[in-house]
């Protein structure tokens, strides 16, 4: 086989952190491949609600062994806080989490750089977690990486390097107070001896697991028009989380990659700032909001809520090579009178073939609508495909032949059982 990408298809927020649980149920190894404590992934078993940031959502089986990949910026302090979270609700760890020990450091100062930022030029509407600034320095070849805290002084020699060089920034540009080297110090060191344990080369692992035959999933983080590439830049995150940054973020070759799956949300949702063509700023996105619960996860902000994009998503399904999906949430659209999808944009007087990725015209097109009629019924008990309303099941055949991909599971509500697989 052996690995399968499992990638946020709209703009994050798809419920990721669901499929990949659900799927991790006959799975050796879950990696996650970039992005960091940015990403707020949701599990639900039972009556009880899990949200992961950095660790991969296959943690729920006892036999996955969850990888963090060299293509993710780690926060040691959000990390060592999921790692007790999760050991307090008796989740063996040790043994079954191995960081990559190429995976670069978020430091106080990128947390610090991404918040003032964000007030002092054009807002992305940022999560605050330092993605941003970690991945500037990771590409300036400056950035500090797990393997430097394994060795005290050349931490301390690459830190104090970086505290200086940031204070001037903070000092001279931002107006700012400079920060303390010792202080800094003195908080990581403990870190060492904390993460130790986990460290390892992920991508040998990685790799010589495949030899073995090992069924893998690659678990992406936002969505794959937030990717720094191919989204809606400058409205995006810093790292790619469209399929090929499965590659890179773990050093996984992409021969070894056999299947792509989409996790599409039964309507779009965007948190941040960023053109968004089919958002609903009106009662219709209230009741989304409302019904779908959508505030993040991981910042609690409200999510912007709109219309499914079918141009959008058939753009994210050429950029990732998304041949099938999981549609989630369907429940939330039980109660909707009429449905639409946008399977056009217009700009200019013109139809446009394709998704832009330019602001300006994302911002002036107008979609073109299709309208459906709501089932009007409840979805959340139903566990067969057949079983769903006609009028449901209308609507995701639509979903999938606008955007050319393949039907392959459909989550009616946030628990573990809550899902539908189609053969
Ligand atoms: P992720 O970042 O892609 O993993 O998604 P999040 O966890 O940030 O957001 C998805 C939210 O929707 C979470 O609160 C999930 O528990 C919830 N969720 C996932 N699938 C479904 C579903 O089919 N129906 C409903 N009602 N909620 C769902
Ligand atoms: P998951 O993995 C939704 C958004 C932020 C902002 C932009 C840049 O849970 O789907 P960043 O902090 O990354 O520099 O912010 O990206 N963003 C997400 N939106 N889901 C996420 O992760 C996100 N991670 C970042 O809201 O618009
Ligand atoms: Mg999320």
């Amino acid at each position: 086989m052996p690995v399968k990408i499992i990638v946020g298809a709209q703009w994050g927020d798809e419920g990721k952190g669901k499929i990949v649980d659900h799927l991790s149920e006959k799975i050796d190894i879950v990696a996650r491949y970039q992005g960091g404590a940015n990403a707020g992934h949701t599990v639900v078993i039972g009556d009880q609600q899990y949200v992961l940031h950095l660790i991969p959502s296959g943690i729920f089986h006892h036999q996955v062994t969850c990888v963090i990949g060299n293509g993710v910026v780690i926060d040691p302090i959000a990390l060592m806080d999921e790692i007790n979270q999760l050991k307090q609700l008796n989740i063996e760890i040790s043994g079954r989490l191995l960081i990559s020990h190429n995976a670069h450091l978020i430091m106080p100062y990128h947390k610090l750089l991404d918040t003032i930022r964000e007030q002092s030029t054009e807002k992305i509407g940022t999560t605050g977690r330092g993605i941003g600034p970690a991945y500037i320095d990771k590409f300036m070849r400056v950035g500090i990486r797990i393997v430097d805290l394994l060795d005290r002084d050349v931490f301390v020699a690459k830190l104090t390097r970086n505290i200086e060089e940031k204070n001037q920034i903070l000092k001279k540009i931002y107006g700012n107070p400079e920060l303390d080297v010792d202080k800094i110090v003195a908080e990581y060191e403990e870190f060492d001896k904390l993460i130790d344990e986990y460290v390892t080369d992920a991508a040998l692992f990685l790799n010589k697991a495949l030899r073995e035959g090992k069924q893998i999933l690659a678990e992406g983080a936002q969505g794959a028009l937030l990717d720094v590439d191919h989204g809606t830049y400058p409205f995006v995150t810093s790292s790619n989380p469209t399929s090929g940054g499965a590659c890179t973020g773990l050093g996984i070759p992409p021969t070894s990659v056999t299947s792509i799956l989409g996790v599409v949300k039964a309507y779009t949702t965007r948190v941040g700032n960023g053109p968004f063509p089919t958002e609903q700023s009106n009662e219709i996105g209230e009741t989304m909001r409302k019904t779908g619960g959508e505030y993040g996860a991981t910042t609690g902000r409200p999510r912007r809520c709109g219309w499914f994009d079918a141009v959008a998503l058939r753009y994210s399904a050429m950029i990732n090579g998304i041949t099938h999906i999981a549609v989630t949430k369907l429940d939330v659209l039980d109660e909707f009178d009429h449905l639409k999808v946008c399977t056009g944009y217009i700009l200019d007087g013109k139809m446009l073939k394709s998704f832009p990725t330019n602001i300006r015209s994302l911002e002036n097109l107008t979609p073109v609508y299709e309208s459906f009629e709501g089932w009007k019924s409840a979805t959340s008990s139903i566990r067969s495909f057949n079983d769903l309303p006609a009028k449901a099941r209308n609507y995701l055949n639509a979903l999938a032949s606008f955007t050319g991909t393949k039907l392959q599971i459909v989550s009616v509500g946030p628990r573990r059982d809550q899902t539908i697989f189609i053969a």
